[in-house]
């Protein structure tokens, strides 16, 4: 596969998930928050994606990047690695919207992981207090286990891993012994886990690069009207072309 974006297979988000104002089905939302899944409108206010007929353009998209992903793969489960272009492009809104579609598959499971140490913000864009920690308190603290850092979500089958402690020399816990270690085991405990990293955008940072040793995939995100053709270019450029598995150009409200 080329670097060259205009080679690169290219997938469009449709525009905007705007949350749609709640009917009439309070009593519903309430019922389904005692059970923990959450009910449409609650998934929209979180700018996600769900089975209904109102966001089926949404996740037609990211179901699209999914079957793109599983052809790649063949029979194994894998890491994606989701950057955008330049800071606020969409990388975390791709990324959750990736983690739910696969989840949408009751014969798969996902696990978001929040590799934005300097702005993390997937836990908020969620909805989960990290009260047990995350990423960064487990490969500081080990001992802890990863149980206490596997968030339910509200979604069946996506877990979430929040970043946990905001950091700045992040680079060196992606290049570390441990980070490498604990996304191995994560990944072949459960042969129908799908593992979503996070990253913060390729434009101003190294990590983008430097987690991406850690994925099988890549899927680069690009502010529709937004970064430029040299921009993407530019971004592309930083990953193994074999692992490179898209340009998602993603259309920002
Ligand atoms: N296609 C979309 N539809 C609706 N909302 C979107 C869409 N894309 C992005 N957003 C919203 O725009 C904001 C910025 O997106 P997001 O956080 O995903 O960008 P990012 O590239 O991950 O930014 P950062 O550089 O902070 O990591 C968020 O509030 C997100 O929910
Ligand atoms: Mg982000």
């Amino acid at each position: 596969m080329s670097t060259h974006p205009n080679d690169v297979p290219s997938i469009h988000t449709p525009s905007s998930l705007e949350p749609t104002r709640p009917e009439t089905g309070h009593s519903i939302a309430r019922m389904r928050e005692t059970d923990g899944t959450l009910a449409p409108f609650q998934l929209e206010q979180r700018r996600m994606i769900h089975r209904e007929e109102s966001v089926r353009m949404q996740s037609d998209a990211f179901r699209g990047i999914r079957t793109r992903l599983l052809g790649l793969a063949g029979k194994q489960n894998f890491v994606t690695l989701v950057v955008s272009v330049s800071p606020r492009s969409g990388g975390s809104f791709v990324t959750r919207n990736l983690a739910a579609a696969f989840a949408f598959d009751e014969a798969k499971t996902s696990l978001l992981i929040d590799c934005n140490l300097r702005y993390p913000n997937q836990h908020k864009a969620m909805g989960v207090e990290p009260d047990t920690g995350g990423l960064i308190d487990f490969l500081e603290h080990p001992s802890i286990g990863v149980e206490p850092i596997l968030y339910r979500t509200g979604i069946p089958r996506l877990r979430l891993i929040p970043a946990g402690k905001s950091r700045e020399n992040s680079g060196e816990y992606f290049s570390s012994f441990r980070m490498r270690t604990v996304i191995d085991s994560l990944r072949s405990r459960y042969a129908d886990r799908y593992i979503f990293l996070d990253g913060p955008a390729v434009k101003g940072s190294p990590d983008a690069r430097i987690l991406s040793d850690l994925a099988d995939f890549v899927i680069v995100v690009a502010g529709y009207g937004r970064d430029t053709p040299g921009a993407i270019n530019q971004a592309v450029a930083n990953f193994e072309p074999d692992k490179l598995a898209g340009v998602v150009f993603n259309q920002t409200p």
